[in-house]
């Protein structure tokens, strides 16, 4: 194991463990972090070799620029790999660096408590090193972890989970396992072509692999359409066939490739320097016609103006599929990079597709909210349901907060008395509504709003929840929302989350409140699931169950021999469990207590309510306690 020295260790303790650098605030490197039992580090023999700088004194912070023997240890925040310095453990990342591999690696970036390495050479492979099947996975951002096998990714991603739950969200890793609340992450079947929806980029100048980078091309030649290169906004991997989304949008992709750059159509990339060009981005979706059950694939061509005419012989190539039923252009004016138009056309057949889940019918516009992978969110969409303990007779009220198309709220409608949904983007709530519509639900409303600008007359709109699903995207839940929900105590919230970190801290929030803010948790973390809907991709999706913490409690009396209380103070603990209306005060005389197996065979049960986030001591009187122990 590799030695820490105290100093080291101190250092460490005080800083969060920069898997998460989102978090750097008052978390631990624990100790069983920093001595994984799957690291060999007494195994790395002493290098000799001029590129590390092993022979000079060791300073804990690495140099930029400096070169240093690692072993990477896991996948983190990201998916970059976690190594640590040999003799004094400080932290460095790397890009592409899988679990076991062993390599020489070059700092570029020092960040506070962590440094970032770049791969200078691999020494030992991965433990579970794979062949990749596409041939972009070294470069493209995309897929990241092609080269690991599938079992080694899962094992990674739940770890991940697992720590940040512990170090972001204090909970303890006894409460976590032996509580039964972490499950093991649920794999995804289908682990490639399972994207039902990819964005790609045009650009003028294409990112070229290093070894390539003597081949001569023309101009139009560097133009590129695919994905972007990892940490360039103006440099894309050119991309023909992508190995995450379906049969149908490669043959669309292989078709646009094809043509696009033919100087007779007069098509130009948007160049992000210069703001000049005509086609941004091209994003491709595919559902399903659900009575034939055959793909249906949309094309939207995000472009920086509205000339229809350019667009023209690439609509005819790609309306000559027939799995091809849409074809849109969402004309962005902006210098961003966003796809969604401020203006939206239909260039061909229908402005949107239909797509099935739990049964139901979804229509999906070209900016609407839809799981990306239809397969793994009937999984999805089945654990929410099983978490929501939905009693199924018809009298439950449903929040779905950040409802997008409304496809969790509706799936809950047909077993529930009412759903009502929010979501901020209008065309969203537009969909949702005739997803409503379309399946026959009328027990739905969806109302547009912000959710991170709600004040104090939101929830007077609908009654009381039982149930509140909330499913925001990567920044999590507004602090305003959180003090919602922990002022509304609805009996059980499922929190859908693609971003375990966020998820972590908001989780903390709920459970153990925001002492800053005054605000006091009540909520009980009950089932924890990370579910892998992106194989080969850093994301990792999770439902976690949050269950009110009952203000009524159960007391433990500690009573001396049977028959007597031991002394007149006593001190007691309570846990959740039993109702009864008094709310004693601290030192108040309880008269009503009856402890003991007379009329409740329950030992240790009282009647009376206490303020469980405080610590209460009664004045217990013989004569007026019905005590029996
Ligand atoms: C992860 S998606 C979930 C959508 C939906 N629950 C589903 O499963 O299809 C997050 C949704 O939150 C919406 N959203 C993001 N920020 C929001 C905000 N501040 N207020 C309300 N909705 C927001 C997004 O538009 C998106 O539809």
């Amino acid at each position: 194991m590799v030695g820490i020295s105290s100093q080291c260790f101190r250092y460490l303790t005080s800083t969060l463990p920069p898997r998460f650098p989102s978090f750097q605030a008052s978390r631990f490197l624990t100790l069983s972090t920093l001595s994984s039992p799957n690291l060999e580090f007494e195994n790395i023999e002493p290098t000799n070799n001029n590129e590390t700088s092993s022979k000079k004194p060791i300073s804990y912070f690495p140099k930029r620029g400096q070169t240093l023997e690692l072993v990477c240890e896991s996948l983190a925040f990201k998916g970059k790999g976690l190594c640590k310095v040999t003799d004094t453990g400080f932290v460095v990342m790397c890009d592409r660096a899988l679990p076991g591999e062993r390599f020489i690696g070059r700092v570029t970036r020092k960040k506070g408590n962590y440094a970032e390495v770049t791969k200078v050479r691999t020494l030992t492979p991965p433990l579970d090193l794979v062949d990749a099947p596409c041939e972009y996975a070294p470069y493209c951002g995309g897929c990241k972890t092609q080269n690991l096998s599938y079992e080694a990714q899962l094992r990674a991603k739940e770890e991940q989970v697992r720590d940040l739950v512990i170090h972001v969200g204090k909970f303890s890793h006894q409460e976590l396992e032996l509580h039964g609340i972490m499950n093991p992450i649920v794999s995804c079947d289908i682990q490639f072509h399972y994207r039902n929806k990819m964005e790609f980029s045009f650009g003028p100048s294409k990112w070229v692999p290093k070894e390539l980078l003597h081949e001569t091309r023309d101009s139009t030649e560097n133009y590129a359409l695919g994905l972007h290169a990892p940490g360039f906004f103006d440099k894309i991997l050119n991309v023909d066939k992508c190995f995450l989304q379906t049969d149908p949008a490669n043959k669309v992709l292989a078709a646009i490739q094809d043509c696009w750059r033919d100087p007779q159509l007069g098509l130009s990339p948007y160049d992000v320097h210069s703001h000049l060009g005509f086609l941004k981005h091209l994003m491709l979706r595919t559902g399903r016609d659900v009575t034939t059950n055959n793909p249906e694939v949309m094309v939207n061509f995000v472009t920086s103006s509205y000339e229809p005419k350019l667009l023209e012989s690439l609509v005819d190539k790609v309306s000559a599929f027939p799995e091809v039923v849409s074809v849109m252009n969402n004309v962005n004016t902006s210098v961003g990079n966003t796809s969604v138009g401020e203006q939206e056309y239909t260039l061909y057949g229908k402005s949107s597709i239909t797509e099935t889940l739990r049964g139901l019918t979804f229509q999906i516009s070209a900016n609407s909210f839809f799981q990306t992978n239809t397969y793994q969110a009937e999984v999805l969409y089945k654990l929410i349901e099983e978490c929501a303990g939905i009693k199924g007779d018809g009298s439950e009220i449903v929040l779905d907060l950040f409802c997008g198309t409304g496809t969790i709220g509706l799936t809950f409608a047909r077993s529930v008395k009412h759903v009502y949904g929010y979501e901020v983007v209008p065309q969203a709530i537009a969909d949702a509504r005739l997803n409503a519509k379309i399946n026959g639900i009328q027990n739905a409303t969806f109302v547009q709003g912000d959710l991170n600008k709600i004040d104090e007359n939101f929830g007077k709109n609908f009654p009381k929840p039982d149930i509140v699903i909330s499913d925001p995207n990567r920044p999590g839940m507004h602090m305003k929302l959180i003090k919602f929900l922990l002022e509304l105590r609805a009996p059980r919230i499922v929190y859908v989350s693609c971003n375990p970190a966020t998820c972590a801290r908001d989780l903390d929030y709920l459970c153990h409140g925001v002492a800053e803010k005054n605000l006091k948790g009540c909520y009980k973390l009950t089932r924890l699931q990370p579910v892998d809907m992106f194989p080969h991709t850093p994301h990792i999706e999770m439902v976690s169950l949050f269950s009110r913490q009952s203000k009524w409690a159960i007391l433990t009396i500690n009573c001396g021999s049977v028959g007597k209380l031991s002394s007149k103070w006593s001190n007691f603990t309570w846990s959740t469990g039993v109702q009864n209306p008094l709310e004693p005060h601290l030192g108040q005389v309880i008269a009503d207590i009856w402890v003991g197996v007379s009329s409740t065979p329950k030992r240790g049960i009282t009647s009376a309510k206490p303020d469980i986030s405080k610590s209460w001591v009664f004045k217990v009187t013989d004569g007026k306690t019905r005590a029996f122990c």
